[in-house]
């Protein structure tokens, strides 16, 4: 962090301290309050962290007000229309664009990684086939510590390393693994002979009885949702596996803590939640009834897919999966699909209302990607996994990007304590 020349003046009961300002290379200024307790005995309070910056970061950065999302410096509809999701993962690791032969290596890596040690098989036997693919995942990426012990001290970089592709690579099979144990279907083992999305794509939909050619119309479609998941600044899954792994947690077990975060609907069981919304308005004639609900402050429900903590406009890969759905549908045949025609007309009604316009709420990543997966076969249940395997990578960069940071430290957040002052303990015949 460049050292700041600048402050900010505070005065609390006539005494005047003097916080740091530093500036980033882009977005808002930040106050350094790290010794206002020492100095002023006074902590912040800043509960859903909507005014708080937690670390330095070089990975991503979102500028909420455009609607602008960039990896390393690259804007995210470049990367969706002229990368692809393992060139997005060394983008991400790092830092820069890798040159033929470091992507052919790269890819030759995680390619070789996409195994699970034969005996976690036994692992899914031990859910009901009802469990959602989530609390598979969750159990099964924690598990992974107890099987790869040459990878899970944080302090070796060669072990970091080993741990990153691990987990980059296995993350589609397990969630392939996790949905076929849900439709009592054999594993399908990965292959080394096709690209990561394609081996997605043939995990879960192949079956012993024949051969499965991977459609390339839906690789392609499938590896945009992966780059369009990859990361995303400090979202609460990845503020999770930071938090996780500021004790020293090995990685899997942080990762786990992320895929147990992601799965909450107002994060990445959004997009489950909102194709599970769109068949329960059911019709475009119906939606004026849940935008009242939506607006009414005594009713919970809300616009699944919609508002956003830091876009205050469109959220950029929300409009590149838009443009994605069309796509696909139209070249999967699927004439005037219902839903998303529910979707488009909620959209173009929400953008409109007042009570959308002022919140500045707008369409997120989830309210069109169920749309798109659940045309290319994948169950509701299988769309917060699907986040999961791509949001990885995220993770894991952050996770490394933390560890490497020498000014790191055990994050140990303080509170505004209401609760009851000392008093004496009072036995039981005298209460
Ligand atoms: C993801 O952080 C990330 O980067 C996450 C993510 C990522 O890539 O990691 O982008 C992925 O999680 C996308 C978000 C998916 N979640 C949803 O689509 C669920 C529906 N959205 C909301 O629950 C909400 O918008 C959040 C959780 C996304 C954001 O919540 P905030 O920032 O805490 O905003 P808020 O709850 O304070 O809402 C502000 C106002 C409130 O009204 P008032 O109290 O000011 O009167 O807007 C209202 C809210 O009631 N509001 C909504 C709404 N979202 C917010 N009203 C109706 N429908 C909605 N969807």
């Amino acid at each position: 962090m460049a050292h700041s020349t600048r402050t900010a003046s505070l005065t609390i009961d006539g005494k005047t301290y003097e916080l740091p300002i530093h500036s980033p290379t882009a977005g808002p200024d930040v106050i350094d309050i790290t010794k206002l307790y020492a100095q002023a005995g006074v902590f912040t309070h800043d509960p859903g962290f909507t005014s708080t910056s937690a670390c330095d970061s070089q990975i991503t950065f979102i500028d909420g007000d455009k609607g602008e999302l960039m990896h390393r410096g690259y804007p995210i509809d470049q990367l969706a229309e002229k990368s692809h999701y393992l060139e997005v993962c060394y983008l991400l690791l790092y830092g820069e664009l890798p040159s033929a032969a470091e992507l052919e290596k790269f890819e030759t890596t995680i390619t070789r990684h996409t195994m699970i040690h034969e005996q976690m098989h036994n692992f899914f036997r031990g859910f009901r086939r009802d469990a959602h693919p989530m609390a598979t995942m969750v159990g099964v990426v924690g598990a992974m510590s107890a099987f790869y012990h040459d990878s899970t001290d944080t302090n070796d970089a060669h072990q970091r390393e080993i741990a990153s592709h691990r987990l980059i690579a296995k993350m589609p099979t397990i969630a392939a693994m996790a949905y076929k144990y849900s439709i009592g279907q054999p594993f399908v083992y990965p292959r080394n002979d096709l690209d990561y999305a394609s081996n997605f794509l043939r995990m879960c939909f192949a079956v012993p009885a024949e051969d499965y050619v991977v459609d390339p119309i839906l690789a392609r479609a499938m590896d945009r949702i992966f780059t369009l998941h990859a990361d995303h600044e400090q979202n609460a899954s990845t503020s999770t596996v930071r938090l996780a792994s500021s004790s020293g947690a090995n990685p899997f077990a942080c990762i786990a803590a992320g895929i147990a975060c992601l799965w909450g609907p107002a994060h990445g069981g959004a997009n489950q939640a909102c194709l599970e919304m769109l068949k329960e308005i059911g019709s475009v004639d119906r939606i004026p009834e849940f935008i009242a609900r939506a607006k009414d402050k005594n009713d919970p429900f809300r616009l699944m897919g919609f508002g956003h903590r830091v876009y205050k406009n469109f959220d950029p890969r929300a409009t590149v999966m838009k443009k994605s759905a069309d796509e696909v549908l139209d070249l999967l045949g699927v004439e005037n699909n219902p839903l998303l025609q529910i979707a488009k007309e909620l959209e173009r009604i929400a953008v409109q209302d007042d009570y959308f316009i002022e919140k500045k709420l707008f369409p997120n990543v989830d309210f069109y990607s169920g749309i798109i997966l659940e045309a290319m076969g994948f169950p509701t249940a299988m769309f917060t996994p699907i986040f999961a395997v791509s949001r990885t990578v995220g993770w894991i960069s952050q996770w490394k990007e933390q560890l490497a940071d020498p000014a790191m430290k055990i994050g140990r957040p303080r509170q505004l304590y209401m609760g009851e002052t000392l008093r004496d303990y009072v036995e039981i015949e005298n209460r």
